[in-house]
């Protein structure tokens, strides 16, 4: 299983877990080290929270040229891809549950130059995504419900990770499989192991006393030997 795809496993810190106050100095720090940014935006309306928008984007735009890979957990995510193309995003994740028919939003990503991605909440079926992979450069699998960082990873997401990784290879794809919720280094290796290629950890990383080394740590458990 996972066959070439060893080369694509890639670690994404998620900012929500990092000090705002020195966001521009931790996201530099770590920059380094990592192979994409997950920048997760709320609504207050999906999801019971707020995080940040595009201004702090647009501000850690020129602190690195990382991907910016965008969460956006927002019932009108659409609306705001022009300005979060200008800020500086790469790629815009939407949610199936918000956008259960994603084609249009699809297209209005892919003409303003953004990538695009489909996100799947823990109670929603597997099924719900398959008719819509064909349009997505990744997918997120959301280990924990959305809104918050720092939860507990849920078990019963490797079952659809691999259903995921089955779906993909068995159709001869190559979209990314994200796995958002509850990362560390006690359970990366198992969402590995399932088929994720793409790993977002928040608290794991940042609420860390050295992110590096934390970083460190997750790429050696995904790449040891059981
Ligand atoms: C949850 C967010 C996640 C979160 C992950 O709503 O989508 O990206 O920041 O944080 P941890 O790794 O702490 O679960
Ligand atoms: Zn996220």
């Amino acid at each position: 299983m996972l066959t070439g795809v060893d080369t694509r496993l890639q670690i994404a810190p998620s900012i929500l877990a990092a000090d705002f106050a020195r966001l521009g100095e931790e996201v530099g720090n770590i920059a380094p080290y990592v192979d994409l940014l997950h920048v997760d935006l709320m609504d207050g309306h999906f999801v019971p929270n707020l995080s940040l928008g595009i201004p702090v984007i647009q501000s850690l735009r020129p602190v690195t040229d990382l991907k910016f890979d965008c969460h956006l957990m927002m019932l009108n995510a659409d609306y705001y891809f022009p300005a979060l193309k200008r800020a500086g995003a790469d790629l815009v994740t939407v949610h199936i549950e918000v956008y259960p028919n994603p084609s249009a939003a699809a297209e209005s990503a892919r003409a303003e130059g953004l990538e695009f991605g489909l996100v799947i909440n823990p109670p929603t079926p597997f099924e719900a995504l398959e008719p819509f992979i064909e349009l997505c450069d990744m997918i997120v699998l959301m280990s924990v419900n959305p809104g918050f960082g720092g939860q507990a990873f849920i078990e019963a997401s490797l079952a659809k990770i691999e259903a995921a990784r089955n779906f993909v290879e068995s159709h001869g794809l190559l979209t990314d499989i994200e796995v958002d919720g509850g990362i560390g280094a006690a359970n990366i290796r198992r969402a590995k192991d399932a088929g994720a290629n793409v790993f977002v950890a928040g608290s794991s990383v940042f609420g860390a006393e050295e992110p590096v080394s934390a970083v460190e740590q997750l790429r050696k458990r995904i790449r040891e030997s059981e």
